[in-house]
């Protein structure tokens, strides 16, 4: 809906395998099936959701800088390209937005590769080792920094 606060939720390399991908790391449930429930809570929360996946980093970098004029906040979570891409922290830099990080996974209890990343220094806060419900989560962090209409009602109207 034109009125509510758009949301950028931007997948990067390898989450449209999800369901098939390491289902002990990553979870069962596939991104179509994310997307779906990021729809549902976003509705709840007053927000509208433009979800978006992609494998090119190049690309992540041109959502994200087109993000600038369009977006009233980003949850990132920009896979493997968390740990490489300076192109990535470049980008939403300039975008001047409220960044979530999100991870499925517990990154810190993983492979030592994966306890760095480029998006954790201009990002707003970072979700981790939630699973799909840590893309809930970020909305609702989201709905308390863009000021959405339904923000705090999931703790009773705190
Ligand atoms: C991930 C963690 C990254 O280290 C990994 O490369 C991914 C997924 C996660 O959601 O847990 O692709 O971002």
């Amino acid at each position: 809906m034109a009125d509510r606060p758009d949301i950028l939720v931007l997948n990067g390399p390898n989450l449209n395998m999800l369901g098939v991908r390491e289902p002990a790391i990553y979870g069962h449930d596939t991104l179509g099936d994310i997307e779906e429930a990021c729809h549902a809570r976003a509705d709840a929360l007053g927000l509208a959701v433009d979800f978006r996946q992609s494998n090119h980093e190049g690309e992540l970098v041109t959502i994200i800088q087109q993000a600038r004029d369009t977006h009233m906040a980003i949850v990132l979570n920009a896979g493997a390209y968390t740990h490489t891409s300076v192109a990535i922290h470049d980008a939403l830099a300039l975008s001047e937005l409220p960044v979530i990080e999100l991870h499925l996974s517990n990154t810190f209890k993983r492979e030592a590769f994966r306890h760095h990343s480029y998006i954790s220094g201009v990002a707003t806060g970072v979700i981790a080792g939630f699973g799909a419900h840590g893309y809930l989560l970020a909305l609702e962090a989201v709905a308390r920094l863009v000021g959405a209409e339904g923000a705090g009602d999931e703790e009773n109207g705190a």
